[in-house]
């Protein structure tokens, strides 16, 4: 295996990506924000047979953070991302600098407007224009033409789908199962901020979500109700405080009352500073696989 290449600037990536593209070489890329897991490397061997190199970026994007959220505190480790990354065969890793991708006179940014402003958009205003600005960069510094994003962040694979049609871009968009913690919880950085409690209530989100795919296939088909059956479970539990619990159309991500069709569920919970997310589609022709280990 060749040893892995780091680029720092922004100016040696786009003069490397050039010359890869000028070989013919096709480069698959796994943007991330670091502190690597199961699901980040899952979506690394998703590029297989789809590209002829694999990349991953590295970078804590500052602009999808909101004022009081974690920027300062989100978990870094880059010594193990990169071995990590290198055992899955990733061959390039782009790890820009704050300064030098956001420098003092830097102002163009990207927003796919109405996607972005519901569900998470409502209690994070710009969050995804954030998401849509860096992930549109990093697309063209890396010259990248495959790239692959996670479901766990449901409406971030909404919204990048989107803007790649509505702006055109030349990318083939991958986007991989999130990957469960034996208990169903989904695979996230942001679990590191856990202590061994706040993790043992944190499997009462898939257990939630569980639920609900259960109930929407044999017995109840209101929106409304099945909210008030998934907030009965988070609720017994003082510790887990929801921020919202919808139900929408997958594409479009408008609400929906009526579970006739397949409808994702999405879900946003705070346990104690801690903001975590997850969603299942349900309905009529879902393809639910029970998480592992889960009784509610
Ligand atoms: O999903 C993430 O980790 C980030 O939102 C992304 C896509 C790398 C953009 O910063």
């Amino acid at each position: 295996m060749s040893e892995i290449r780091i680029i720092r600037s922004l100016h040696e990536m786009i003069s490397h990506a050039e010359e890869l593209q000028k070989n013919g070489i096709r480069i698959g890329l796994v943007p991330t924000m670091g502190y690597l897991h199961e699901g980040h490397l899952s979506l690394v061997r998703l590029l297989d047979g789809h590209c002829d190199l694999k990349a991953a970026s590295i970078f804590v994007n500052p602009i999808q953070f909101g004022p009081n959220e974690d920027l300062a505190k989100y978990p870094r480790n880059e010594v193990r991302d990169l071995e990590l990354l290198e055992k899955e065969g990733c061959e390039l890793v782009f790890a820009p600098s704050p300064e030098e991708m956001y420098p003092e006179d830097y102002q163009t940014y990207i927003e796919v407007e109405l996607m972005s402003k519901t569900l998470c958009g409502r209690f994070r205003p710009d969050h995804f224009r954030g998401v849509a600005t860096i992930v549109n960069r990093l697309f063209n510094l890396t010259r990248c033409s495959v790239a692959a994003f996670g479901l766990k962040d449901f409406q971030q694979a909404q919204v990048i789908k989107k803007m790649k049609r509505d702006l055109h871009l030349p990318v083939k968009l991958l986007f991989g199962e999130t990957v469960r913690e034996d208990d169903g919880l989904a695979m996230s950085s942001r679990n590191a901020y856990l202590d061994e409690e706040q993790r043992n209530l944190a499997g009462y989100i898939p257990k939630s979500l569980e639920w609900v795919s259960r109930e929407a296939n044999v017995a109840e088909q209101d929106s409304d109700c099945l909210r008030a059956g998934m907030e009965d479970i988070l609720n017994t539990q003082p510790g887990i405080k929801i921020q919202y619990i919808e139900f929408v159309d997958p594409k479009t991500l408008d609400p929906v009352q009526i579970i006739d069709r397949k409808v994702q569920v999405l879900l946003a919970v705070y346990i104690g500073k801690t903001r975590l997310i997850d969603n299942i589609e349900i309905g009529p022709g879902s393809k639910m696989k029970p998480f592992k280990e889960l009784t509610v």
